[in-house]
């Protein structure tokens, strides 16, 4: 299958630390297509060797196996080739329209991974120059928008130039390996489908921690926060995949709209859970793996009196009949006290308690995402009785049934972006977020974004290398839970 792979923003970041070794290892693994052909985009003044030369460099940072050997990595280079553009000029296209001209192909995929204020001129050019033929697929990089409006200025937009079955918006955590099984493991398996529901689940956490700071992103971050960053995406989207119902195939537009329900289904805001739902935070200096850093406010591009949250923690509901009454919390920080993506599902305790089990302690099925890949089954189990203990006075241990998919699966295992690339190039739009997913998780944090803006105490300060707010865990506390860390 030939096809064309144009990176608008070809020399840009996301190109050289997710992309190019995505397509580098889809490429190792034999699985890219045959024929094809990767096209930077960018301002610069380059050639394609220079270009190669330039995406060559990124690899000689690379420890390890990860490193490409020089015939191997000439041979991915031959797919490389440069076309330089000011993607604001109209003139401009016509370079790419003579560059794509030159061949035939299957089918031509545009990835804008530039800033989102040029996806607009972007397609209305490809469509000037009648480069969205039905043979086109287009891929969005987040963020798109930042509220609902843009965002639905983006989608309608993009919406005039290319049909929604060519559209593929990229949330890079549905193509993580842990919620691939995750939806494997809720719709593969009969076992847990009967507890999955309000009878048996006390709550819910998703925690996506980072130990990182802002880094260099400090100008665009301040003017995002991670409830934009981190929850109307990426949180939003875990908790569809453990919420939603069973779709009727495994076909895009079934699970879409199985997830469309969920985002519908959450909880509105009221001003009472405004107040005590909702908790923002921001780095202060502290420690991270024994080095002090600094505080968000003195990081390069972030104002001295920055209101920006780099925390948040909040509770909602899905008012249906599966989940009514189920608190789902979501937390994600930066400069956090570790990296740490994972979902626990904490399940009701016993009915009647017949052993001595630890105080307050139930089953709990936690699925990791990151660092570690894999699901852990807490159970409890009845160790060596001790002399003169019946069955009836023992207490019991908690257990774990503890899978590990990358030692499972090792290096048959496929990244979330080689995944996606992959999927992009099939045409198969299952792991990408429909338009209507997306303005849904809009229309569901827009109040928290009109609230801070008239709340005038501002984010509540945390140590950096801490879990956050003390707030955040009276905020689970008065449910009478706590996070894992403080179990
Ligand atoms: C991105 C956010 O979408 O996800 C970043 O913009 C964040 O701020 C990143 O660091 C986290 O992704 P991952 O895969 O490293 O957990």
């Amino acid at each position: 299958m030939a096809f064309d792979l144009v990176f608008f923003g070809g020399t840009g970041d996301l190109v050289w630390r997710k992309l190019m070794p995505a397509l580098f290892q889809a490429f190792r693994h034999g699985s890219l297509p045959e024929g094809g052909r990767i096209i930077g985009v960018g301002r610069d003044d380059l050639s394609d060797a220079q270009y190669r030369q330039h995406i060559q460099s990124r690899f000689e940072r690379v420890d390890g196996d990860k490193r490409p050997q020089a015939e191997e990595f000439a041979q991915f280079a031959s797919l490389l080739c440069y076309v330089r553009m000011d993607l604001s000029q109209p003139s401009a296209y016509a370079a790419l329209s003579a560059r794509l001209a030159e061949r035939e192909t299957d089918n031509v995929v545009m990835y804008l991974s530039t800033a989102p204020n040029l996806f607009t001129t972007v397609c209305e050019q490809l469509a000037a120059h009648g480069l969205n033929t039905p043979q086109t697929r287009i891929v969005l990089e987040k963020p798109l928008g930042h509220d609902l409006a843009s965002n639905r200025a983006i989608n309608h937009a993009v919406g005039l130039a290319f049909k929604e079955q060519q559209i593929f918006r990229i949330d890079h955590y549905l193509g993580k390996p842990a919620v691939q099984n995750l939806f494997a493991m809720r719709f593969g398996n009969a076992l847990f489908e009967p507890l999955w529901r309000r009878e048996h689940i006390a709550n819910i956490q998703i925690t996506i921690a980072e130990e990182l700071g802002v880094e260099k992103r400090g100008g665009f971050y301040d003017g995002t926060g991670a409830l934009r960053d981190m929850v109307q995406n990426h949180a939003l989207q875990l908790l569809c995949a453990i919420a939603m119902e069973p779709p009727i195939n495994a076909h895009a537009d079934a699970i879409r709209d199985e997830k469309l329900k969920v985002l519908r289904a959450l909880k509105r805001w009221t001003p009472e859970t405004l107040g005590q739902h909702v908790v923002r935070g921001q780095y202060s200096a502290g420690n991270v793996e024994g080095q002090a850093v600094s505080g968000y406010c003195d990081e390069p591009g972030v104002g001295q009196q920055s209101n920006t949250e780099t925390f948040v923690a909040l509770r909602t509901e899905i008012a249906n009949w599966r989940w009514a009454g189920v608190p789902f919390y979501i937390r994600t920080g930066k400069r956090m006290a570790g990296r740490e993506a994972h979902i626990e599902i904490n399940f009701r305790p016993t009915p009647h308690e017949i052993f001595k089990s630890p105080m307050g302690q139930a089953n709990k099925l936690v699925i990791h995402l990151q660092p570690k890949d894999g699901l852990e089954l807490h159970l409890f189990a009845q160790g060596q009785s001790k002399r003169g203990q019946g069955s009836g006075s023992a207490t019991l241990s908690p257990v774990h049934l503890d899978l590990d998919f990358d030692k499972r699966f090792g290096s048959q295992r496929v990244g979330a972006y080689e995944r996606l690339l992959l999927d992009v190039l099939d045409g198969r739009l299952n792991l990408f977020v429909r338009s209507d997913e997306q303005e849904e998780a809009w229309r569901w944090v827009e109040p928290i974004l009109q609230h801070w803006k008239n709340d005038t105490i501002g984010p509540r300060p945390y140590a950096a290398g801490s879990w956050g707010p003390s707030a955040s865990s009276a905020m689970i506390a008065r449910d009478g839970f706590c996070w894992s860390e403080e179990a």
